[in-house]
This record gives C-alpha cells, sequence and structure tokens, in this order.
C-alpha cells in the first residue's frame, strides 16, 4: 500500500510552465474577493455576455428550436390560430377574453417565431440529419462548411476558381471546431516537431500562443509591434526576428499575425497584409491569421482586409481562424469557430497533406460541439434583408458594435486624465492596452493592477501577461462592462491611478 493521498507524480513540465495570464493570478484574487462580498467588474476576459451584453435574438431562436424540434411544429398550429382569428372568444386566441392583443393573453404577431425562423429551424434539422445530439463529421457537417466557404467567398470577393485574383473557399479546407481555440492548437500541434521549430508571435500577443507553442515544445519567436505607430507591424522588425531566430538554429515555420489585434486592438490596413503575405512568401513560412475581431472595427474609417484576400494566387500555405466569440455575437460559452486551409502542405516524406492531419486530430476529438455549429452557421448566414427578422437582427447589431464603440471612447477619454498614460492606435477589438509611464519605483503592471482591483473592484490583465517591450508597463481592459459601469468606476480608477503614481 502507498503512502496517504495527495501522492506525488512528475507530469508533463510543458503543461507545469504554460501561463495565461487572463485567467492568472488577479483574475484569481478577484475571485477570492467576489467570495467575500466585494463587488468585482471582470475586464480581463473578451466575454462579452459576462458584463450584460444581450445574445442576438435571432441566434437564440434558432437555437432554442432546433434543441426542442416538436416547438416547431407546435409554433406553426398556434400562429394559424391566431392569425386566421378561428377562436375569438373566451378562452380564444383573439377576441375579449381570448389570448390574442385584445385578451388578457396580449399576444401579438412578434410574439411567435417568424416563418424564415421556423423554416430556417426546420431546414437546418433536415440538413443535420442526426439531430443536435448526436455527433456529427469530424469536420462539421458539409451544409456547414460550404455556408463557411460562401461567407469566406463573399467577404472577400472571391471570383471564378479559374479567372479571379481571389479562389474560392473549399469546403474540403474547412473544420467546424469548438471555438477558434481549439482550431489554433490544431494547427500548433502539427507544425512543431521538435524543440528547434518556431513560431513567430507578435508582442503584445494573446497568450492562446504562447502557451500553446510552450506545450507542444517549440520556440516562441517574438516580433515587436511598433506601438507609437498606432502597433503597426513592421516589414524590417519581422526580418530582424527571422533572422536573429535563425542565427540561434530554430526553424521558424510560420508566422501568427492577429487582426484586428489582442491586446492592442489595432487594425492591418491593406497595406501591411500584402508585407506580411510577401514576407512570408519570401521566407517559406506558413501564415496563422487569428481574423476573430473581423467585425470589431470601429469608427467608419479603414475596415478589416483578411489575409486570405490577400494572398491571392500565391501559394503561401495559410490557417485562418475564426469564432462565434467576438463581433456583435459574442457567443463565448457556445464554442463555435472554424479553421480554414489554404495551400495546403504537403507532409514531407508522405503522401499526406497538412489538412488529411488535421482531419485525424479532429476524427480523435469525434466532432465539434454540435450548437458551437448551429453558431457558425448562423454568423455565416445572416438573415437576409427580405426576411422578417432582418430589422431586428440589424438593429440589434448596430446597437452593440455602437456600444462597444462609444465605451472605448469614454474609457480612453479617461486616460487622459490619468498621469503618464498613453493609448496608441485606432480602436479594434474589444481591448485598451494603455501604456504605463509613471509607475512608483520597484512596482511594476503586475502590482498596478493589483492594487487597481484591489481599491475598485476593476480586474484588468497586466501588460506582461501579453509580452511587452522591456522597459515599458501596460494592462489590457476589455471595454465591455455597461456604460452606467463604466461611469461608475471611471473616476474611481483615475482617483486611485493618480494617488498611485504620485
Ligand atoms: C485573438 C484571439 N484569438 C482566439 C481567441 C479564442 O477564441 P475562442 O473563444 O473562439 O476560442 C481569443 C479569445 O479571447 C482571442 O482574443
Amino acid at each position: 500500500m502507498h503512502a496517504k493521498a495527495p501522492w506525488d507524480m512528475s507530469v508533463n513540465r510543458r503543461i507545469l510552465e504554460m501561463e495565461y495570464a487572463v485567467r492568472g493570478p488577479i483574475p484569481q484574487r478577484a475571485a477570492e474577493l467576489k467570495q467575500r462580498g466585494k463587488r468585482i467588474i471582470p475586464c480581463n476576459l473578451g466575454n462579452p455576455q459576462a458584463l450584460g451584453q444581450q445574445p442576438i435574438s435571432f441566434y437564440r431562436e434558432v437555437l432554442s428550436l432546433v434543441e426542442h424540434p416538436v416547438r416547431i411544429e407546435r409554433e406553426r398550429r398556434l400562429k394559424a390560430l391566431f392569425n386566421g382569428g378561428a377562436l375569438d372568444g373566451p378562452g380564444r386566441l383573439g377576441g375579449p377574453g381570448g389570448l390574442g392583443p385584445d385578451g388578457p393573453g396580449g399576444l401579438e404577431q412578434d410574439d411567435f417565431h417568424s416563418d424564415y425562423v421556423l423554416d430556417l429551424s426546420e431546414r437546418y434539422l433536415a440538413q443535420m440529419e442526426t439531430g443536435m445530439g448526436a455527433y456529427s463529421d469530424s469536420s462539421g457537417p458539409r451544409f456547414i462548411r460550404e455556408a463557411v466557404a460562401d461567407f469566406i467567398d463573399r467577404r472577400d470577393g472571391a471570383d471564378d476558381a479559374d479567372r479571379g485574383t481571389v479562389p474560392r473557399s473549399d469546403p474540403d479546407q474547412v473544420f467546424i471546431t469548438n471555438g477558434a481555440s481549439e482550431a489554433v492548437r490544431y494547427v500548433i500541434d502539427l507544425l512543431i516537431d521538435d524543440e528547434s521549430d518556431g513560431i513567430m508571435i507578435p508582442i503584445p500577443q494573446y497568450p492562446l500562443y504562447s502557451a500553446a507553442i510552450k506545450r507542444c515544445g517549440g520556440v516562441q519567436v517574438d516580433y515587436f509591434l511598433d506601438e507609437e505607430s498606432g502597433w503597426a507591424l513592421d516589414r524590417d522588425l519581422l526580418e530582424s526576428s527571422l533572422e536573429a531566430a535563425r542565427g540561434r538554429g530554430v526553424s521558424v515555420k510560420a508566422i501568427v499575425v492577429i487582426n484586428p489585434g489582442n491586446p492592442t486592438g489595432a487594425v492591418l490596413g491593406e497595406e501591411t497584409v500584402r508585407e506580411v503575405v510577401a514576407f512570408a512568401g519570401d521566407n517559406g513560412l506558413a501564415i496563422i491569421a487569428d481574423e476573430v475581431y473581423q467585425e470589431n472595427v470601429y469608427g467608419g474609417d479603414a475596415g478589416f482586409v483578411s489575409i486570405a484576400r490577400v494572398l491571392g494566387r500565391s501559394g503561401v500555405p495559410l490557417f485562418s481562424v475564426h469564432s462565434t466569440s467576438k463581433g456583435y455575437y459574442g457567443e463565448c460559452g457556445h464554442r463555435g469557430g472554424y479553421l480554414e486551409i489554404r495551400n495546403a502542405p504537403r507532409v514531407r516524406n508522405t503522401e499526406l497533406s497538412f489538412t488529411d492531419l488535421v482531419l485525424k486530430q479532429a476524427s480523435v476529438n469525434i466532432c465539434s460541439n454540435t450548437v458551437g455549429q448551429l453558431m457558425m452557421y448562423l454568423l455565416v448566414n445572416p438573415p437576409p434583408e427580405n426576411a422578417e427578422p432582418y430589422r431586428r437582427f440589424t438593429n440589434e447589431r448596430r446597437t452593440i458594435l455602437e456600444d462597444l464603440h462609444e465605451k472605448a471612447v469614454m474609457i480612453r477619454s479617461g486616460f487622459d486624465q490619468m498621469e503618464g498614460v498613453s493609448c496608441f492606435g485606432r480602436t479594434g477589438a474589444m481591448y485598451l492596452f494603455p501604456r504605463l509611464d509613471r509607475l512608483p519605483e520597484g512596482t511594476n503592471d503586475f502590482d498596478y493592477c493589483m492594487a487597481l482591483l484591489e481599491r475598485t473592484g476593476l480586474v484588468t490583465v497586466n501588460g506582461e501577461g501579453f509580452g511587452q517591450r522591456p522597459g515599458t508597463s501596460h494592462l489590457r481592459i476589455a471595454f465591455l462592462p455597461p456604460r452606467e459601469v463604466i461611469e461608475e468606476v471611471l473616476p474611481k480608477w483615475i482617483a486611485f491611478h493618480n494617488a498611485y503614481v504620485n
């Protein structure tokens, strides 16, 4: 018999060493404070619905119906009764005493699901064939992958496969995943074979990348973004980082581009996207394009340009990911994502392509969750202009995006009243990443964020959690809390800040 529990066991050292600051010590302390009754405002994560953002009604209507399909037929019958006015007496739907607009039930046409939603739900289930509770194909049902490919083509203005400058997306190169995170892991797991394999990642970065590389035992090759030029991506900085890594014997295989950026919010212009593609092409690197914030571009000027669009017919391998967690959808908990592969590399010394091996990984997981698959289907199939849900859908979408922008502007203007705080670049994604230039001697951005939490309940992540230029200090805040909460907490933050730095 062994000694009493707990036993000691060695573990995978790479997992032990993995770091993920957005759920690190600061949020852990926040959880303790919450337990003790302190009011906490969790701005450490881009998790919109945790901060009160309402889901898009159209998505939830379809979701509720496909999860419980008997309601589709029941809804149709109720609607027919209501519309036909067949029942209009007491105990009836339409008239006084009934359930209709004049009766105590007060039901209106809008209280029923539209025919569009009912038909779509029915069609969706028919295409799923085996319903929401069964495993699907490992890469996701084909009709969803086709819908994703159509979405990408519409977004990028793809034209005829033989003649156009943007080739069409191929549904066989699309995988529906449990969020973008799983998609990224599939790719990084494949790319890193031994400890000399490296992947270039932006600094600052979203720590999924550093963690995934660490887990596989590869080399994280940092390239710095130029803060004072609005977190621009600079070809010279890319070249020097690559050269230095190769000089150290690292076999660099890919470059990660996060656009719009997390944590910086920076949005890459078309020229920069072209430069990245040229850089990858010239240096034999694949591109991992994290485009989960493609809808989170504010303020009207230059919008999002995908890497796929600019890649054109060059042979550069591209792995791009998208998610149902961000944008105006904010369905983080439902874990929907996709991976699209272009120019899949051949696997050396085999007849296989990268796509075959992504499929193998997806097969081991059996399939992604079916609710996430549905969410992705709805994301890429918004209601068309002539459909009943269109107006409400577009109003909800506009309200969410305008609200996000206004909240970002409010917080940014608060920085003007904080001594030694500057915030560079356009507003994109869901975050602001201000620089803290005047921290007291002997303290760092971690100490600052911890003290901010203790004083105001505001949970942020210190810059070091994303990587930053040595000698600089930052924090990241997600601009997601309701406006009233920002109005209340911002003056407290300003007061805290000016006292802390002096
Ligand atoms: C840049 C970036 N990529 C990927 C993800 C993960 O997205 P998902 O929820 O789809 O896994 C996040 C989440 O915050 C993110 O910020």
